[in-house]
Formats: structure tokens, sequence, C-alpha cells
């Protein structure tokens, strides 16, 4: 039986990356997203960090104003991006832990210890109609904690599992793909919809797009860097690809 459909969702954040890099006003970040668009993003991922070191307010606004697919609105839970998410109304917005000294989003959120807090942060996102997701580790406990909090959507932090790849530990590695589809069973038994990402290449991609319960994965950092020698829209397509073919059915 073919697998549902997985949805990519295209991650501009680097593209403003660069840009910022000069202080000038290329590359345009809703120009990539089109591009992406145009290439099969079924959405686009932008993360609007405190610190604002890639995108940026204006993005938003031009993002929400320009895209015809659903924006997921990366945020930390402060009240300053809970209002920005109120004001915009984004399709989905995705909670995640952030620390300024970090380079990237370097774990999940530890919603098990944050619980109460969390869920009154939620809920009047979900009132306003966003699909709310958590970026969580696969771990056990935080499924059930964002489950319990009223999330509807858990993404899966697909991060340790590439790092593994990349440094050749393929026994860990294969033990982090096992926790991830075991905590993906779990989620999509408990009603939640899950999404994966963080770290995804061309490399790793499949093990996980061949995840039957997942609905989504967010890939932004490799592709952005693989625009550089193929260009975006090639880029895009080839991840595509490897998705499309990870869920085939088998012959
Ligand atoms: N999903 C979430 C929740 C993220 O924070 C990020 C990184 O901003 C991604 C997916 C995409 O990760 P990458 O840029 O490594 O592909």
């Amino acid at each position: 039986m073919p697998l549902s459909p997985l949805r990519l969702g295209v991650n501009i954040d680097h593209v403003a990356t660069v840009r910022n890099a000069r202080g000038s006003a290329y590359p345009d970040p809703l120009r990539a997203a089109k591009i992406a668009e145009a290439a099969g993003a079924d959405g686009i991922t932008a993360h609007l960090r405190e610190d604002r070191r890639h995108i940026s307010d204006a993005d938003i606004d031009a993002l929400i104003e320009g895209l015809t697919v659903p924006l997921n609105f990366e945020m930390a839970a402060t009240p300053e991006m809970q209002a920005i998410a109120l004001r915009h109304k984004p399709h989905a917005v995705c909670i995640v832990p952030e620390k300024r000294e970090e380079r990237t989003t370097e774990g999940g959120l530890d919603v098990a210890r944050d619980e109460n807090r969390l869920a009154h942060f939620i809920a009047p996102l979900a009132e306003a109609g966003c699909r709310v997701s958590i970026f969580i580790a696969a771990d056990e406990a935080q499924i059930r904690s964002a489950h319990r909090i009223g999330a509807q959507v858990i993404e899966l932090h697909t991060g340790a599992y590439c790092d593994f790849h990349a440094e050749g530990q393929f026994a860990a590695r294969d033990a982090e793909l096992a926790r991830l589809g075991a905590m993906a069973t779990l989620a999509r038994d408990l009603g939640l919809e899950v999404h994966a990402g963080h770290g995804l290449t061309y490399d790793t991609v499949q093990p996980i797009a061949a995840f039957p319960e997942l609905r989504e994965l967010n890939i932004g950092h490799f592709l952005i860097g693989e625009a550089i020698f193929l260009g975006l829209d090639p880029a895009i397509r080839e991840m595509r690809r490897l998705m499309d073919v990870a869920r085939a059915p088998q012959a």
C-alpha cells in the first residue's frame, strides 16, 4: 500500500544568513521561497530568532504577504514571539528551544519540565487557528508531555542521527534511527501528527522519509549550501525525488 504523502518544508533561514553577513539587501528570502514553491516545496519554514541573526521581522511580513504555500513559523516560547505569531496567524507555529550562544537549535524542547507554562503558551496560538508543533527529541516522556499540553504536531529532532552518520558512528546512528522510528509510532498512536527535521542531507534523508508515520520533513541548511553548487531549484528537486523514492512501494 502506498504511504501517505510526505510534505517538504524548505527552511530559508540561511538565505538571510548570507544576506546579513554583508548587511546587504540580497539574497532575498522571499525570492528563495518562491523558487522553493516552484521546485515542489509544500511549505516554507522560517525561524525568527530572538537575536534576529538571520530572518528579520520584515522577512516574516514579506513571507506572510507573498507566499502561496503555508508558512511554518519557528519561534521560541517567549511573549514577544507569541505576540508576533498572533498578529500574523501563520498556518503553523513550531515551538523550539533557543539559546543565544548556540549555532543552531541544539536539542529538543524540554516540554516535560515546563508542561504548565507551555500549555498556557500554546493555547491562544491554537485558538487563533495555528497548527501548533513542538520540536522535541525522540523521547517518550517528551512526546507524552507534548500530547498532554494539547500540541497537534510534534517535530522529531533528527540532529543526533545526522551527526552520528557524519562522524561514521554507524551503530549509534542506527540505534538513533530505531529510536526515531519507535517514537514516531508512539506519537502517531497518541493522535499527534509527526514531522521531523534538522541536519538532513541527501545521504541521511531516505531512512527518515521511509517512516510511514511521518507527514512532513523540514530541511534547510544543507539545501541552501547545495544551492551554491546546483542552484536552489535543482537542489530542492533532488531532495524531493529522494523522499519520493524512499516512500514508493518496494517492488
Ligand atoms: N526543524 C526545526 C525545528 C529547526 O529548528 C530547523 C533548523 O532551524 C530545521 C528543522 C531545519 O534544520 P536544517 O537547517 O539543519 O535542515
